[in-house]
């Protein structure tokens, strides 16, 4: 048996769905004496680079903390212009998405924003649903504490109207009122720009995903360190509570 770099390839243990922090456009524009704002602008060409890289990867799910819930409390202006941006990268990006079968979503509290932006989410959203490639999700005004209240409340709802016995509440059901629950269990958590939190991203997601931090600024994060996170991903023992002998045994 002949063995290529292709086939060696098809053994590695691929993640499935990956999330990405996008941290440090500031620090990146402030370093080249520019506005903050320099800094994600410049990001959103990164941005492109790992979607690329994730379809290259064949990866089905891809999920990007683009606003926390926490972010409205920096600078009026600095909100306002990556607010602009959003809705710029939106009508700009969303026809290339659906050219390549990518299907496009917002999670997070969307009641928040504009009446304009929600509108335009809506219509990415429905232009891209029936799309079979990679699944894109952008992370806006979202928050991993937001997301377990508001899968608890739903289940509560359904309680109250006689939906659901209380008796079935438990992590299955309530894993599927949280956001992603129809995407592959998150199995690759990246972030960016050298910090070492989740500050409040895919909290219930992110139980077993494999972390994965790097010093790196966003706007310089590109393919070739995407794929450098994802062979990091490849070397790492994934136990899941059992024993490492149990899990080679199970490999085997
Ligand atoms: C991440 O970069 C983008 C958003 C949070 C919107 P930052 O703006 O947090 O950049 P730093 O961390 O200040 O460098
Ligand atoms: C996390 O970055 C949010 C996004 C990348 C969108 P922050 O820069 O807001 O995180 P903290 O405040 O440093 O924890
Ligand atoms: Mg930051």
């Amino acid at each position: 048996m002949t063995t290529n770099v292709a086939s060696l390839d098809e053994d590695k243990k691929k993640p499935q769905h990956i999330a990405i922090i996008m941290d440090g456009n500031g620090r990146w524009a402030q370093a080249q004496g520019k506005g903050r704002v320099a800094g994600h602008k410049a990001g959103v060409e990164s941005v492109r680079a790992v979607v690329k890289g994730a379809r290259k990867a064949q990866v089905k799910a891809l999920t990007l903390f683009a606003f926390s819930s926490e972010n409205w409390q920096r600078p009026a202006k600095e909100v306002s212009v990556l607010m602009d941006l959003f809705m710029f990268v939106l009508t700009r990006e969303v026809k290339r998405l659906h050219k390549n079968n990518i299907c496009f979503q917002v999670i997070g509290d969307l009641s928040r924003f504009s009446d304009k932006l929600q509108k335009s989410i809506k219509k990415s959203e429905l232009l891209t649903a029936d799309n079979t490639g990679l699944v894109l999700s952008v992370a806006a005004n979202y928050g991993g504490r937001w997301d377990i209240a508001n899968a608890a409340k739903q289940l509560a709802s359904k309680v109250q109207k006689d939906e659901m016995l209380l008796e079935d509440i438990n992590e299955h059901s309530l894993h599927k009122q949280t956001c992603l629950s129809g995407l592959p269990e998150l199995d690759l958590l990246i972030r960016t720009g050298g910090d070492y939190r989740i500050s409040n991203f895919l909290l219930w997601q992110s139980a077993y995903a494999e972390f994965y931090f790097t010093e790196i600024l966003w706007p310089d994060f590109n393919e070739v360190e995407f794929e450098k996170a994802i062979d990091v991903f490849d070397q790492r023992e994934r136990r899941f509570g059992k024993t490492g002998e149990q899990v080679k045994q199970i490999e085997k």
